[in-house]
C-alpha cells in the first residue's frame, strides 16, 4: 500500500511541479493576466462573439460605443442614447437623478437609459458608469465606507474585499453596473487633494488592497449579477507630481499638485505607481482609467507609452482604458487633434459628459480620413465588446434591467455593522501616554466638542452626496456623538457643545478637530492645517483644564503642533463614513484599537514630502506603520 501511495505522491507534484514550470517560462505578456490567479476567463475568451458582432456594426455603431455622455446632459427623451448608439453613460460627482436623490429615482433612471439602448439595431446595452468610491456615495440613504486612507490603516485585505462586495451590492440596487473604482494611487505627497482616494504612501500595501477591492467588487466572474465593473485608476503616476506643477487655473495661481507632471525615469514610475494595476490585472479588473497628470510633460490620456507599451502590451491588459472626465481637453492642440491624439495612444472610451455629439463626429470623421485607422477602432470596440460580453450584457436572455429585490439591501443594518467594523479597524491611536482611554466607565460626565463631532458630512469627506462632500446631515448614519452617547456606561452623561464652552466639571473632554470635506484639486493644501473653528473649541476645552482627548477627522495626517504634546490622547479617525459609533467603539473600548498608519504623519509641512523610504523618515512626527492598543 505505502509504495503505492509514494508512487501517486510522486506523481502528483510531478505534476505539480511541471505547471509551475511551465507557468514560470511562459512570458509575461503572452500570459493574459485575467487569467491568472482569480479564475475568471480571460476576456479574450470572448474574441470569437466579439468578432462576429464586430463584422457587424457600422461605423456609426463602432464610434457610437466609444461615446461617455453624462446622463444629465442627454436629452430629456434621452434620443441620443439609442441615436448615437452610445456605450455608456455616466454620472458625475454631482449628478443625481430627477425628481430627487432616492434609490428608487436612481433604478428609474437607471431602466429609461438601458431601455433606451435596447432600441437600437444590434441592442448593446450601456455600461452605466458611477463613482462608488466608498460605497454608493451619491445616493441618499446608502451605506458610506470610510474612505480608502482608513482602509489602508486596517491592513485587512479580507475586509477590504468585503466593504467592496457590499458596495458592488448597493450599486447593482440601484441598477447600474460598473464604478470608477478602486483608485489604486500611491499618494507620495499628502498635502495632494486626492490623498485620501490612495491606500497608502505603500507600494506593496496599495497592491493587496488595490486586488481585495477589486476582488470585491467583481468577484471571479464578471458575469455575476450581483457585482459591477471596476475600474482601476488614475494610471500613472497620479500621486507622484511634482510641487509646483498642479493644474494651470484660469482665474488664479496652477493647483501645487493635483494633475501636475512626474518626473520619475520608467523603472521608478513603475515601482511606485503601477504595482495596483499589476494586481488589479491579475483580479481580472475590466477597465482602466488614465490620469489627469502628465509624465515628464506628456498627458498620461495622450501617452501610447503608457496606454499601449506599458499598460496593453507589457501588462497584457485586455479590457478598455476609459478616459477621466473631459481629459482630452488638457491634451495641446483642438479638440480634434486632441482625440486623435488620445484614441491613437491607446484611448478606448472617452468621457465626454456634454459635448458627446461632438466628439462623436469628429471621431466618425477621423477614421473616415484614416487619421485614426479602423484597426485602431476595432481594437477599441473589441475590447469594449469584451467587457459587455464578460459581463452577460449580451445574453438575450438575461434582463439587464435594475433587479428591484436588491433595494432593501441599501444601507441595511447589515452592511452598516460592516462599515462600522472598518471604522473600528481604521482607527489609529497614536498617543494615550495618561491611559486617558479607553474612557472610564466610572466617568460621571464626558463632553463632547468640535463641530465634527455631531456632523455626518463632515465624518464622510469628500465624494459623498456630492463630487466635494460638505458638512451637514446629508444622508442616514450616525454621528461620533450619537455614538458616544449610546456607548457609555449609564451612569456616563455625556454633554456636547461645538464650540468647546462648557467643559469645566467634567471627568473628560474629547474634542473632535480636523478637515472639512473636499475633492481632488480642492484638496491641494501648502499647510495641511487643522480648521480654524475646531482649534477654538480646542482652546476653549484646554482654558477649562478639563484633561482631554483629541479625534482627528481628516483626508490624511494633519499638522498638530502643540497638541501633540498638549493633548492626553489622539486617534485619527480619518473619514469614517456614516457609522460613527465605529469611533465610540474605540473610545469606550469596546473594540481595542489595532489601526497602524498607510502614511507617514510629518511634524510639520518643511518636511514634506515625507515617506518611509525619505532620508528624514525617523523624524517624522509619527512613523508609517505606528499605532498604540489599549
Ligand atoms: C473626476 C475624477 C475621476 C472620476 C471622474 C468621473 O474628475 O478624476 O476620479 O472617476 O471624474 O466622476
Amino acid at each position: 500500500m505505502k509504495n503505492w501511495f509514494a508512487a501517486v505522491l510522486a506523481l502528483v507534484s510531478l505534476v505539480v511541479a511541471g505547471t509551475v514550470v511551465l507557468r514560470q517560462q511562459v512570458p509575461v505578456e503572452a500570459a493574459a493576466p485575467q487569467a491568472a490567479k482569480t479564475g475568471q476567463a480571460a476576456l479574450t475568451a470572448f474574441d470569437p462573439q466579439v468578432d462576429k458582432l464586430l463584422a457587424q456594426m457600422t461605423l456609426d455603431e463602432k464610434v457610437g460605443q466609444m461615446t461617455q455622455a453624462e446622463q444629465g446632459e442627454l436629452p430629456k427623451d434621452l434620443s441620443d442614447v439609442d441615436g448615437l448608439f452610445l456605450g455608456s453613460v455616466f454620472s458625475g460627482g454631482n449628478s443625481d437623478p430627477s425628481p430627487a436623490n432616492t434609490v428608487q429615482d436612481w433604478t428609474e433612471m437607471y431602466d429609461r437609459l438601458m431601455a433606451r439602448s435596447l432600441k437600437t439595431r444590434l441592442k448593446i446595452p450601456i455600461l452605466f458608469g458611477i463613482d462608488a468610491v466608498h460605497g454608493h456615495s451619491n445616493v441618499v440613504g446608502a451605506t458610506i465606507f470610510p474612505h480608502n486612507v482608513a482602509l489602508g490603516a486596517t491592513r485587512n485585505a479580507k475586509l477590504v474585499e468585503e466593504v467592496h462586495r457590499l458596495t458592488a451590492l448597493e450599486v447593482r440596487a440601484t441598477g447600474i453596473q460598473w464604478t470608477f473604482a478602486p483608485c489604486v494611487t500611491v499618494p507620495q505627497d499628502i498635502r495632494w487633494g486626492r490623498a485620501y482616494e490612495g491606500f497608502s504612501e505603500d507600494p506593496a500595501l496599495v497592491a493587496e488592497l488595490g486586488a481585495a477591492a477589486v476582488r470585491g467588487l467583481q468577484g471571479t466572474n464578471l458575469a455575476d449579477p450581483l457585482r459591477i465593473l471596476a475600474c482601476a485608476k488614475h494610471f500613472a503616476g497620479d500621486g507622484g507630481t511634482v510641487w509646483g506643477t498642479g493644474r494651470p487655473e484660469a482665474n488664479g495661481p496652477r493647483r501645487p499638485l493635483d494633475q501636475g507632471d512626474v518626473t520619475l525615469d520608467e523603472p521608478d514610475i513603475k515601482r511606485i505607481h503601477m504595482q495596483g494595476y499589476i494586481s488589479a490585472l491579475k483580479q481580472g479588473v475590466g477597465t482602466i482609467m488614465p490620469s489627469y497628470n502628465s509624465w515628464k510633460g506628456v498627458k498620461a490620456s495622450a501617452s501610447e507609452r503608457l496606454l499601449t507599451g506599458i499598460l496593453k502590451k507589457e501588462m497584457g491588459f485586455e479590457g478598455f482604458v476609459i478616459s477621466d472626465y473631459n481629459a482630452l481637453d488638457d491634451i495641446p492642440g483642438d479638440f480634434r487633434s486632441d482625440i486623435k491624439t488620445s484614441i491613437n495612444a491607446g484611448m478606448d472610451m472617452v468621457m465626454v459628459p456634454s459635448k458627446y455629439k461632438e466628439f462623436y463626429r469628429l471621431l466618425k470623421s477621423l477614421a473616415e480620413s484614416g487619421e485614426v485607422p479602423m484597426a485602431r477602432i476595432d481594437d477599441a470596440v473589441r475590447r469594449i465588446l469584451r467587457v459587455k460580453f464578460a459581463m452577460g450584457l449580451m445574453d438575450p436572455k438575461r434582463n439587464q434591467l435594475a433587479d428591484r429585490k436588491l433595494q432593501a439591501s441599501v444601507g441595511s443594518a447589515e452592511h452598516r455593522a460592516v462599515a462600522r467594523q472598518a471604522v473600528r479597524e481604521s482607527l489609529v491611536l497614536l498617543k494615550n501616554d495618561k491611559k486617558l482611554l479607553p474612557i472610564a466607565a466610572t466617568a460621571k460626565r464626558i463632553h463632547v466638542a468640535g463641530v465634527g463631532a455631531n456632523d455626518i458630512g463632515i465624518q464622510a469627506g469628500g465624494w459623498t452626496i456630492t463630487w466635494q462632500g460638505q458638512a451637514g446631515p446629508v444622508t442616514k448614519g450616525t454621528t461620533i456623538l450619537d455614538g458616544l452617547k449610546a456607548a457609555v456606561k449609564s451612569g456616563t452623561n455625556v454633554t456636547y457643545a461645538a464650540d468647546g464652552s462648557g467643559a469645566a466639571g467634567a471627568d473628560l473632554a474629547v474634542v473632535v478637530v480636523g478637515e472639512r470635506p473636499y475633492a481632488e484639486m480642492f484638496g491641494d493644501t501648502t499647510d495641511l492645517a487643522i480648521n480654524k473653528d475646531d482649534l477654538a473649541a480646542l482652546a476653549a476645552v484646554k482654558a477649562s483644564g478639563v484633561p482631554y482627548v483629541v479625534v482627528v477627522l481628516s483626508g490624511r495626517p494633519v499638522i498638530l503642533g502643540d497638541i501633540a504634546t498638549s493633548a492626553g490622547a489622539i486617534v485619527a479617525a480619518w473619514w469614517p463614513g456614516t457609522e460613527g459609533q465605529g469611533v465610540a467603539d474605540v473610545l469606550t473600548g469596546t473594540y481595542k484599537p489595532t489601526g497602524k498608519l498607510a502614511f507617514t504623519w510629518p511634524k510639520s509641512v518643511a518636511q514634506l514630502p515625507l515617506n518611509k523610504q525619505s532620508k528624514n523618515a525617523a523624524e517624522a512626527l509619527y512613523p508609517f506603520g505606528f499605532g498604540l492598543s489599549y
